[in-house]
């Protein structure tokens, strides 16, 4: 991996300063100690000093197929050069509704139609207004409650916050949407506690949608919404039998379930969604990240044939959703997420997926029993293990195992005491290993 010149063009200070905000992070401790990279390709970021390190994040849950694809790269140089940009608001152009008819064909059976944003805040925002609206084009204009769940994580727009379930996420900015109800985390340390993959007894937790609909009354809820496993929130994958009753009661009340597949979606469960993999169908599916690999700035929301014909029974001269952003269905964007979906095909993404989560869940599952781990959760190419918290001092573990990682050659997200796992999903064996045993010998190395 060498670096470019242009790169070279921009010299690193001794003082990074405080110019650029960065989004979650600590700027003054950042700025003791910047965390910079120059450089990516495959499984590696290069860094500032040269040194090449395992991505064990896949960037942030998106670069499905390994930094620096040359076919993505070239599609988007190509793209950039033929048409930089164009309005989607009554114009267009060819390389969206490819893409468009791209997505609806790997999506799960009836969804044939998408709406682009340009990340998978506002592709949720988009999501819960589609919601609302299409229970007022029908003429059920009563139904605008919304219902989230603990630990849910549906990006950072006053929409998303509001049905998310992290309170440390909304304590500075609220109020935020009124008429939101919380399911709770469909978890129990005691008997699901280092279950491999899905655990048992999902039914019961479910249920309580039933009891949260009787306090709010059925007739007044717009939607559901729920990761099919919960990421950002510590990767929690759902119970047996959870989200297929979450479905069969959103049905019975004429409520919409959504699907929040922004970390999900694109291959990381081994099927395009985790509807797919999961074999429960929701009525809108939610999209971003792993959508361009990661490469520009995109997402989408997926949506069912009903929900889209409900829009288009008025007169034919009228805007059906007054909504939309200036960059949706960006020209750079959708070459991205064409050669994307290209090479997802090329290397057989899902299928490697498939073949390879049982070593990673083993590999995983080997960190049972070292000093300090009090839960380990898979499902997919998706991990998290849990450590115990120091007293009085949470956090300080995840962030000391993923420094001491970093140090190592390996990139890890600590998120509190959580060390979150999502690589990309052309990790080979050996680097499976390679990340398990940087997080053991840290492990072993700190209090
Ligand atoms: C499930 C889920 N929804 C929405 C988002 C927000 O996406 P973005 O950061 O692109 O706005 C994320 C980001 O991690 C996510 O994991």
């Amino acid at each position: 991996m060498t670096v470019s010149p242009q790169i070279a063009a921009y010299p690193l200070a001794n003082d990074v300063g405080d110019a650029y905000w960065l989004p979650f992070t600590a700027m003054r401790q950042f700025r003791s100690n910047p965390m910079m990279f120059v450089g990516a390709e495959g499984m590696h970021y290069l860094t500032v000093d040269g040194r090449r390190v395992l991505d064990a994040m896949a960037g942030l849950w998106c670069v499905n197929a390994g930094h620096g694809q040359p076919r993505i790269v070239e599609a988007i140089r190509e793209a950039a050069g033929r048409l930089d940009f164009v309005s989607s608001f009554k114009m267009s152009h060819p390389g969206a509704f490819e893409l468009a008819r791209r997505l609806t064909g790997i999506a799960p059976d009836g969804f044939d139609h998408v709406f682009f944003t340009n990340s998978g805040s506002e592709a949720v925002d988009s999501a819960l207004k589609i919601a609302r609206a299409y229970h007022r084009v029908r003429g059920d204009a009563g139904r605008t409650k919304l219902i989230g769940r603990a630990k849910g994580y549906h990006g950072m727009g006053f929409g998303g916050l509001s049905v998310g379930g992290i309170g440390r996420h909304k304590r500075d900015f609220g109020p935020l949407l009124p008429d939101v109800s919380h399911l709770s985390l469909p978890y129990d340390r005691a008997s699901m506690g280092f279950s491999r993959g899905q655990p048992e007894a999902g039914a019961p937790y479910a249920d309580e949608l039933e009891s949260l609909l009787q306090i709010n009354d059925p007739m007044t809820v717009a939607a559901v919404i729920v990761e099919p496993v919960i990421g950002s929130g510590g990767v929690y994958p759902p119970p047996v039998n959870y989200l297929e009753r979450l479905r069969a009661i959103c049905s019975r009340h004429g409520i919409l379930l959504i699907f929040d597949e922004v970390i999900t979606g694109f291959g990381r469960l081994g099927r395009p969604f985790a509807a797919q993999a999961l074999g429960v169908t929701p009525d809108i599916i939610t999209c971003a990240k792993g959508m361009t690999n990661g490469a520009v700035p995109m997402g989408g929301v997926l949506i069912r044939d009903f929900v889209f014909d409900a829009f288009m029974a008025g007169p034919p001269e009228a805007i059906e959703l007054f909504h939309g952003y200036t960059y949706s269905g960006h020209p750079l964007a959708c070459a991205a997420g064409l050669a994307t979906l290209d090479v997802y095909e090329e290397l057989g993404l899902c299928g490697r997926t498939t073949a390879i989560a049982p070593v990673w869940e083993a590999a995983l599952h080997s960190l049972k029993g070292e000093p300090h781990v009090a839960d380990i959760r898979n499902i997919g190419l998706l991990g998290v293990v849990e450590l115990s918290s120091r007293t009085a001092e949470a956090g300080a573990r995840g962030s000391l195992c993923a420094q001491m990682c970093y140090e190592d050659g390996v990139l890890v997200r600590a998120s509190g005491d959580l060390i979150v796992l999502s690589p990309p999903l052309v990790i080979e064996e050996e680097q499976i290993g390679q990340t398990v045993e940087s997080i053991r010998s840290a492990l072993h190395r700190m209090n």
